[in-house]
């Protein structure tokens, strides 16, 4: 039995020196060590021995028992250790590599020029109405003085979605909108896209922004008009720009009037950008006319108003000198990084 145990533990010793992984070290344990295992079947059969040779062996036994013990411990910490240091490796970072540059955004020209109207507006009293792009030819004509078969209708190439339905052609639809609902005194602007069926070139898109204001009250005058423009104007390119107000006709508004400023260009004296004229031509306004207002339920023998309408394309391209308003649309980096 004594030889038996020194095989036993020769044998362990060498097959715990080897290369090992938890599974086959494991094998060796229930080897050695399970219920049927080597060692235990020496300590089962301690029955037949003599008295004398009972503690001897007894002890060996369980010398042999705890080293082998100690030894597959002693392995399994060496494999733990091991695994360890292979997923140390594989997870590796390099924290002094360059990260991954995250692109910014920059915000598109149009929306600049517009966050800066809105914000002079703003500044002044105004709130910012919204409403629908496919909207009723009621708010885009009828109710705007510019009836089926007026003439006016002409000068807006529209899209037709039915006889009744239009894609706007104009933001002064909202004027109507916003009076049906609110009563005075109103003071709003409200921006967004319009349509026209036009041919794309360098001055037209079937798709452009305008700003649409309206102001109503008791006692608004022309007088209220001038000053608001010439403060926006004064605002978005500078107080030396002159303001000049030119007779025009709009069905919805009476008088009626184009406002130019002085060329941002040349600063009056002629040059290509205002065709040797010195102006250019800004916005469309005017007094809300009567009719307007009774469409909407409002009393025009107590309360008027004026109305206005920019485009805002015109205005960005003067603001940064663009000359061709496809550049707005055509999303090239490196036409929108310059903003
Ligand atoms: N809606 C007009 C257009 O698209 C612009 C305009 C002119 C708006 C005069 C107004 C206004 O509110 O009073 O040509």
């Amino acid at each position: 039995m004594k030889q038996k145990l020194e095989e036993i533990r020769a044998a362990a010793h060498e097959a715990l020196a080897g290369e090992l992984n938890l599974d086959a070290l494991e094998q060796l344990r229930i080897k050695y060590l399970g219920k049927k295992g080597e060692i235990t079947a020496v300590l089962k059969g301690m029955g037949k021995l003599t008295a004398e040779e009972r503690p001897v062996i007894g002890a060996l036994a369980n010398e042999v028992r705890s080293q082998v013990e100690g030894m597959i411990e002693t392995k399994k910490a060496e494999i733990a250790a091991k695994i360890e240091e292979v997923k140390l490796k594989a997870e590796v970072i390099d924290v002094t590599m360059p990260g991954r540059a995250q692109e910014r955004g920059e915000l598109h020209p149009l929306t600049k020029v517009m966050n800066n109207i809105k914000d002079t507006f703003i500044g002044m009293g105004f709130e910012i109405a919204d409403g629908p792009e496919v909207e009723l030819d009621y708010y885009n004509f009828e109710a705007l003085n510019i009836p089926k078969n007026h003439p006016a209708r002409d000068t807006q190439d529209t899209f037709y979605v039915s006889d009744n339905v239009v894609l706007r052609t104009q933001t002064s639809g909202m004027q109507v909108r916003v009076m049906e609902k609110q009563k005075p005194p109103i003071r709003i602007i409200a921006p967004g896209k319009v349509y026209r069926s036009d041919a794309v070139d360098a001055t037209h898109s079937p798709v452009f922004h305008q700003i649409e204001g309206l102001v109503v009250d008791k006692g608004v005058t022309m007088a209220d008009l001038k000053g608001t423009l010439e403060m926006f104007i004064h605002r978005l390119y500078g107080d030396e720009t002159k303001v000049r107000f030119r007779p025009h006709h709009f069905p919805f508004t009476e008088p009626s009037a184009e406002l130019d400023i002085s060329c941002f260009k040349c600063g009056g004296k002629g040059c290509q950008m205002c065709k040797g004229e010195g102006w250019i031509e800004i916005l469309g306004c005017g007094m809300v006319h009567p009719k307007v207002l009774a469409n909407c339920g409002i009393d025009p023998e107590i309360y008027s108003g004026f109305a206005f309408g920019i485009g805002l394309e015109r205005i960005a391209m003067g603001k940064y000198d663009i000359n061709d308003l496809r550049l707005f649309f055509e999303n090239d980096l490196r036409f929108l990084r310059q903003f």
